[in-house]
């Protein structure tokens, strides 16, 4: 029960994935980066049935909220500048908010472990057997990498010298349709899964060396068109990155769309051609929340 005089907010971070995407489905570790783009859902008193005051309104979160709080008496508020729909983790965002606000309201602090499951929980609903990743650095930030369990295994990494672009190369497929299409394919890709695995594992031992991460975020980004999850405009953001000084590129999340990320060694160049041919980018360093 929620006291009603007692209002609460939460919040979780974006992400981006730097490598190791579907390879940490299948047990492989990943490594991701918490971006300081946050969803903050406050919750507060109110008489009747609990209702969604603001905040992008969809099927999912209204089984989220019917399924995660209770029928009557809240108010729920969400703020989120988490690009939707584009790999950077606004589900798991949310669902990490959602828990905290949860948790803040009733009074009851929550354990890393105690977060994870319940935002994992959350997770399931939108995206069907996520790996956990993307909650796990909602609500941790920095850079992490992870291996899924249960339980799973977290690292925090040293946060490096270096920045990302973040390339719009537009909307991304629902994450479980990637992660069936990769299914799909295993156990036949399942050396393309091995080889993704032990580029994160490289990049985690390498995190300082740009060149050296550069190098295999490209590796990663052909094992990632050899399991079909890029898409034409996918490839074509890549192209471009590459062409306009960037050591490194990829795409990031679950594919089909969505995100590309790119190290430049001159990041301020890149972004001048940016502007130039008017994409729409992020100029970003991994973040941990205070
Ligand atoms: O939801 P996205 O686009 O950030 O992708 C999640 C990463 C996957 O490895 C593809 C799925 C997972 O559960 O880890």
């Amino acid at each position: 029960m929620i006291p009603t005089e007692h209002c609460a907010k939460g919040s979780g971070q974006g992400k981006i994935i730097l490598c190791g995407e579907h390879a940490v489905v299948y047990g492989y570790p990943a490594i991701a980066l918490g971006l300081s783009c946050t969803t903050t859902v406050t919750l507060s008193a109110k008489s009747g049935p609990t209702e969604l005051e603001s905040g992008e309104a969809h099927a999912t979160l209204a089984t989220v909220i019917q399924q995660q709080l209770p029928a009557e008496g809240l108010r729920i508020a969400i703020e989120s500048d988490v690009p939707i729909g584009k790999g950077m983790g606004s589900s798991a965002a949310l669902a990490v908010a959602l828990v905290r606000a949860r948790a803040s309201v009733q009074r009851t602090p929550l354990s890393e472990a105690q977060t994870f499951q319940q935002s994992l929980a959350i997770e399931k609903l939108f995206h069907g057997n996520p790996s956990g990743l993307d909650n796990t650095v909602a609500a941790l930030g920095g850079v992490l990498r992870f291996e899924k369990g249960p339980p799973p295994t977290v690292t925090r990494l040293p946060m490096p010298n270096w920045s990302l672009v973040i390339l719009d190369a537009g909307t991304a497929p629902a994450t479980k349709e990637m992660v069936q299409q990769v299914a799909l394919g295993f156990p036949s890709n399942s050396a393309v899964i091995e080889q993704i695995g032990a580029l994160s594992e490289a990049i985690a031992a390498n995190l300082e060396d740009q060149l050296f991460v550069a190098s295999c975020m490209n590796e990663n980004q052909a094992l990632l068109v050899e399991l079909g999850v890029s898409s034409e405009p996918l490839d074509t953001m890549v192209a471009w990155a590459r062409n306009h000084g960037a050591v490194g590129a990829k795409l990031s999340g679950a594919g089909g769309g969505g995100m590309v990320i790119a190290l430049s060694l001159q990041p301020q160049e890149l972004l001048k051609e940016v502007e130039k041919a008017g994409i729409s980018a992020l100029h970003t360093r991994p973040w941990i929340p205070t």
